[in-house]
């Protein structure tokens, strides 16, 4: 699918095989995010721009590569996107974050903004926006009119699971924005649940049901 990444990694699909399992403790499964988180940064960060910088080894002066340009910025999606946070932040700790503060009303499923805050100068950074589920993509949408509303150009949207059907809006809305998951699952049910997914992510990681 043009503009989505599956990043089918055997350590990512292994991980995302026990976090949907149902009996998978809420220990387990705040572990597993955090260790999947880094094998998912790792492939949405893969193709970043790199320069040149003079340093001096022990043994003698080289030209070696850095990450270019300024500090990524990790925008969460709350309260979800803060399962991906910090094992992305394991990896890339000079990262700037973003919060954007989007929660999803049960009735109508459609994301309701309660806060917002982001480094200035958006503009001139990578933006990499996390939320553990695409389905119906409101919540995404939203966050994304936001980000390029706060001058934000060059932005990548990672999840772990995508519902078809959120994947084919986004995309739609937004179709400068790469997306990134770990799988694309069957499709959603009437409740915006993406199936057969894992269940809710946020509630799952903190063991709120
Ligand atoms: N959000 C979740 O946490 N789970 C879903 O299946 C869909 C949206």
């Amino acid at each position: 699918m043009d503009g989505v990444t599956v990043i089918d990694h055997p350590l990512v699909q292994h991980k995302l095989t026990l976090m949907r399992n149902k009996e998978t403790s809420t220990a387990s499964f705040r572990r597993l995010l955090r260790e999947i988180s880094t094998l998912l940064c790792y492939e949405v960060t893969r193709n970043l721009d790199l320069t040149m910088i003079r340093i001096e080894t022990p043994l003698q002066p080289m030209d070696s590569p850095v990450l270019e340009g300024k500090k990524l910025v990790f925008a969460s999606i709350l309260r979800a996107g803060n399962g991906l946070l910090e094992g992305m932040l394991d990896l890339v700790p000079a990262a700037r974050v973003a919060h954007i503060g989007l929660y999803r009303d049960h009735e109508t499923l459609q994301p309701v903004e309660y806060y917002f805050k982001a480094p200035e100068d958006l503009a001139n950074r990578v933006v990499i926006v996390v939320d553990p589920m695409l389905a119906t993509a409101n919540s995404a949408i939203a966050a994304m009119d936001k980000l390029k509303e706060r001058g934000a150009r060059n932005i990548r949207f990672l999840c772990l699971l995508a519902a078809p059907e959120g994947i084919e809006r986004f995309r739609t809305a937004h179709p400068d924005i790469p997306v990134f998951t770990a799988a694309i699952d069957s499709h959603l049910n009437e409740k915006g649940y993406i199936v057969p997914g894992l269940g809710d992510a946020g509630d799952r990681m903190y063991g709120t049901k």
